[in-house]
């Protein structure tokens, strides 16, 4: 497949535990509960708020599934947990440029926390980054005080760039610090 056509629909990807699929209008009251945890929230920056009125959520399903996809500008899959069926959390592949670099972002539901699905569906969407799309750089900006995320990235390959201070993190300024996963033979051009 080439790099446009991966665009067309928002790919269904599987890990050992989980299913990565396209958020769906019944989803999002689940998806709404994890938004809602303070502890989901500390790390975000204000990057994710609560939009649980309409029409904010038609809005964000066409856009995430429609327009935002359509113009190559992000995958947002749904997490759902493949023996409860429950939604548990959301990745982000975006941002990307010259098809060649993207950012990755992702948050689950406190109670799935801890038994290694954070690491588990990072690696899939890097997996899907480096090996379908052929980029050749994935970057992961994190607060520094979020060692759990950082492990994740750790584990998955991803390599510690150094600390951004007082970046604009979401809605805050905040020390953040870069983590990346290379894949040289795919750089282009
Ligand atoms: C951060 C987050 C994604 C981690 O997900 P998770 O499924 O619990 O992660 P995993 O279980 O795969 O692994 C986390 C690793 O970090 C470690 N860890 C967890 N909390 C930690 C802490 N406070 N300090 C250091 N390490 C910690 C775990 O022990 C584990 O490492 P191990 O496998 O070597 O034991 C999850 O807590 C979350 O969604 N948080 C809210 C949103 C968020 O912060 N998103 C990331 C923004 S950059």
């Amino acid at each position: 497949m080439k790099y446009a056509d991966y665009f067309e629909n928002i790919p269904v990807l599987i890990t050992d535990r989980c299913i990565l699929r396209p958020f769906a209008r019944n989803d999002m009251n689940s998806y709404f509960n994890i938004l809602r945890d303070e502890q989901v929230q500390k790390y975000l920056g204000g990057g994710v708020p609560l939009f649980d009125k309409e029409p904010h959520i038609t809005n964000w399903l066409n856009n995430i599934n429609g327009r935002l996809l359509k113009s190559k500008k992000v995958f947002t899959w749904c997490v759902e947990d493949k023996e409860s069926n429950k939604v548990i959390g959301r990745i982000d592949l975006g941002g990307f440029i010259k098809q060649s670099y993207a950012e990755i972002a992702y948050h689950f539901a406190r109670d799935s926390w801890g038994k290694g699905i954070g690491t588990e569906v990072v690696g899939c969407v890097t997996d899907f980054g480096i090996n379908k799309l052929l980029l050749h750089r994935i970057q992961g900006l994190v607060m520094v005080e979020n060692l759990a995320s950082q492990k994740i990235l750790l584990k998955n390959g991803y390599l510690p760039e150094g600390v951004l201070k007082l970046y604009p993190f979401a809605k805050v300024f905040h020390d953040t610090a870069i983590w990346a996963f290379i894949e040289e033979e795919n750089i282009k051009g």
